[in-house]
């Protein structure tokens, strides 16, 4: 019997990787770095708009590589090769010779396609694209392609390096070579991979976000957002809704909820109090800490 998961196609069609491209080295293209290199071993470039930015991007590897040695969770030969195998570019000339090119850029439609068709110019005809997009329709992302086939969707969860689960999301065209080499890789990066219809923010964040908009809900009827954490604490969640939110950062939540508005209406409300806390810089409506957390005073918060 076959252990093949569910909808993946024959192995057997799947083609090397040798090489990877990420575009973008924000802290989610970051993260794929260091977990292509470290699981893979092949030479990773990540690029991005200005070399302050490719820099940093880099320099969050090395730092991440660093701490796995301090933990002891890699040998220092791993580590210097981890570290090696990543590289940083301001020119996507950098991915003339990668198989697999995936974007972690800003989440909007018009900007992955504009990274897709510079990307497109660039590659090999062989070279697989995927995109990390949380909510946006990847069928539509791969309409101007040259190529559509060669584009899946390859969404990970934050943190990468500990959170098992990797959607893959066909597109009507994607070929099943694409679709089974995305599967291997899924299994040399140690994820636990679930082939996903190609619908507004997927499986895992429609349903998320659905909890997020409750909690949200209530903290514009006046809930602080502490109480609503803490009373939801004891509910088995692995992290509680505004921590969670912190950590994927709100305006990247928020954007989500847009995109599930725009398809669901009503069940995704967007909350014009929290666009207007997030224009004013808030990264996180309270501060969780080890004594049971610190709400953020509510004068900052009633803009
Ligand atoms: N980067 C790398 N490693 C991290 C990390 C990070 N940001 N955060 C935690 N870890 C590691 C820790 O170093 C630790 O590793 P160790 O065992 O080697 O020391 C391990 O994870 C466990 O961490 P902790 O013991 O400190 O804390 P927890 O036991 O609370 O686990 C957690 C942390 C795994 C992040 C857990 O809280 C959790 O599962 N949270 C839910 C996260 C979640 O729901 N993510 C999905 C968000 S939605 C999304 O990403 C979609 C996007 O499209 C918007």
């Amino acid at each position: 019997r076959s252990k093949r998961p569910a909808g993946a196609p024959d192995r057997k069609l799947a083609r090397p990787v040798t090489k990877v491209g990420v575009v973008g080295a924000g802290l989610m293209a970051s993260q794929l770095a260091l977990l292509f290199a470290r699981q893979l071993k092949v030479p990773v470039v990540m690029t991005d708009i200005d070399q302050a930015r490719v820099d940093k991007g880099v320099g969050y590897v090395h730092a991440e590589v660093d701490k796995l040695l301090g933990k002891k969770r890699i040998s220092p030969d791993a580590a210097n090769r981890t570290k090696a195998l990543v590289t940083g570019s301001v020119s996507k000339e950098a991915f003339a010779d990668a198989d697999f090119v995936i974007e972690a850029v800003f989440e909007e439609l018009n900007v992955k396609k504009q990274v897709f068709a510079e990307v497109e110019a660039i590659v090999t005809p062989e070279c697989i694209l995927a995109t990390n997009t949380s909510s946006l329709s990847v069928t539509a992302m791969a309409e101007d392609l040259a190529h559509p086939e060669r584009l899946v969707g390859f969404h990970f969860f934050n943190p990468v390096a500990v959170m098992p689960l990797l959607e893959i999301v066909r597109a009507p065209k994607t070929d099943d070579a694409v679709l089974a080499t995305a599967f291997e890789l899924a299994k040399g990066l140690k994820k636990t991979a679930v082939l996903v219809k190609d619908a507004p923010a997927f499986v895992v964040n429609r349903v998320l976000l659905r909890l997020m908009g409750e909690v949200v809900a209530a903290f514009d009827e006046g809930t602080p957002a502490g109480v609503a954490d803490n009373a939801l604490r004891p509910m088995g969640l692995p992290m509680t809704p505004f921590t969670l939110g912190a950590m994927v950062g709100l305006p990247v939540a928020q954007h989500v909820q847009e995109s599930l508005h725009a398809a669901f209406g009503e069940r995704f409300e967007v909350s014009a109090n929290l666009q207007k806390l997030i224009d004013n810089g808030v990264k996180s409506l309270w501060a969780p800490t080890a004594d049971g957390g610190q709400e953020i005073p509510a004068s900052t918060l009633s803009l």
